[in-house]
């Protein structure tokens, strides 16, 4: 049996969802596809989280038996662009499928979720699992991560996200993103507040001299994106292409700044895409530390866009040219949409 799970862009909303925050985010039309086939021997692969993700279905009471599973993706690896929560959807589905068995939509996002998380031991939050799973066919999706809260927003007729993959892989389970994560706890808990929705910029303010000043930085970024995102859902809901750019632009500067999850190469590539014509603002997208950046750009100037934010790649963009890959990214829909036999 065969299935095929997208990936995700995130627009407005990094390095919030762990933090209970407010993530816009769609599924793109790259994605991973799974080949499903009962076997005694199934066949070594690279990555746990195929197995992994058999384990959770088979914790839930499904019976699922050895399976051999053939692998081909159209997403990069580890691109910011969330491969792992499509290689597990595609996996759930797909085992899904063979066994004629049927789950809720939310109850899938979870499954894989706790498959990346608890049995393979990534630290990641919930977004990359949930946008997979819920996308809508052609708006975008915000993300209460406090609440579990989904709304389908529209997007922008005539824009769509240019983007280009600076060839550096970055790594959720690596230092980096669990360091990030440490930090956010432990500024909550500097702060003395339950939750980063009960704060705002002006407390931080007030009690920055209190605060150390790297843990601060995390709080303000954690604390404005989530903003910038409840901004940008109302922006998308105007139809407010310029101000969605704004946006995008003040969120890699906070990733930058503040989140420090930004490298030379993406700050390379954010600055050539804000300097070509047609394009409202851009920013890094996903954990950080590498991956892909994106552009808010009007369609007619999505190719010259790209080629320009190639042309800032350190060598020019033909180097490591089979890692890297460019792309003009549209919404598309999630799992609930793509395989409606099998998720409820
Ligand atoms: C990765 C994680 C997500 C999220 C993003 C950053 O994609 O898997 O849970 O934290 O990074 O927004």
């Amino acid at each position: 049996m065969r299935a095929f799970a997208p990936g995700r862009v995130t627009v407005v909303g990094e390095h919030v969802d762990y933090a209970g925050g407010v993530v816009v985010c769609m599924a793109v039309h790259l994605g991973v596809t799974v080949d499903a086939q009962p076997c005694s021997a199934p066949r070594q692969l690279p990555s746990p989280l195929p197995g992994a993700t058999l384990q959770a279905l088979r914790e839930r009471g499904l019976d699922v038996p050895q399976l051999d599973l053939d692998i081909a993706a159209t997403l990069p690896y580890a691109a910011g662009l969330s491969s792992s929560a499509a290689l597990c959807g595609a996996t759930a589905v797909a085992a899904l499928r063979l066994l004629g068995a049927r789950l809720d939509a939310a109850d899938l996002a979870e499954l894989m979720l706790h498959a990346e998380r608890d049995i393979a031991g990534v630290p990641c939050g919930p977004l990359d699992q949930r946008a997979v799973v819920h996308a809508p066919r052609d708006g975008a999706l915000v993300l209460d991560c406090r609440d579990g809260g989904r709304e389908a927003v529209p997007w922008l007729p005539g824009y769509v996200l240019a983007a280009c993959h600076t060839g550096d892989t970055h790594d959720v389970g690596g230092e980096g993103y669990r360091t990030r994560r440490g930090q956010a706890a432990a500024a909550l808990h500097a702060l003395g507040a339950a939750s980063y929705r009960d704060l705002d910029l002006a407390t931080l303010d007030h009690r920055a001299a209190r605060l150390d000043p790297v843990l601060l930085r995390r709080a303000r970024h954690i604390v404005s994106e989530t903003g910038r995102a409840l901004d940008c859902a109302a922006a998308l809901r105007d139809g407010d292409a310029a101000r969605v750019g704004r946006l995008m632009h003040d969120s890699h500067a906070s990733l930058r700044d503040d989140y420090a999850v930004s490298t030379p190469a993406l700050d390379a590539v954010v600055e050539a895409a804000e300097a070509s014509d047609g394009c409202l603002g851009a920013r890094l997208c996903g954990a950080g530390f590498g991956g892909t950046a994106v552009a808010l750009v009007a369609e007619s100037h999505a190719d010259a866009c790209l080629a320009a934010m190639r042309a800032a790649l350190p060598g020019g963009g033909d180097a490591g040219e089979h890692t890297r890959g460019a792309w003009v990214l549209r919404p598309s829909p999630g799992l609930a949409l793509l395989a409606p036999d099998v998720v409820a």
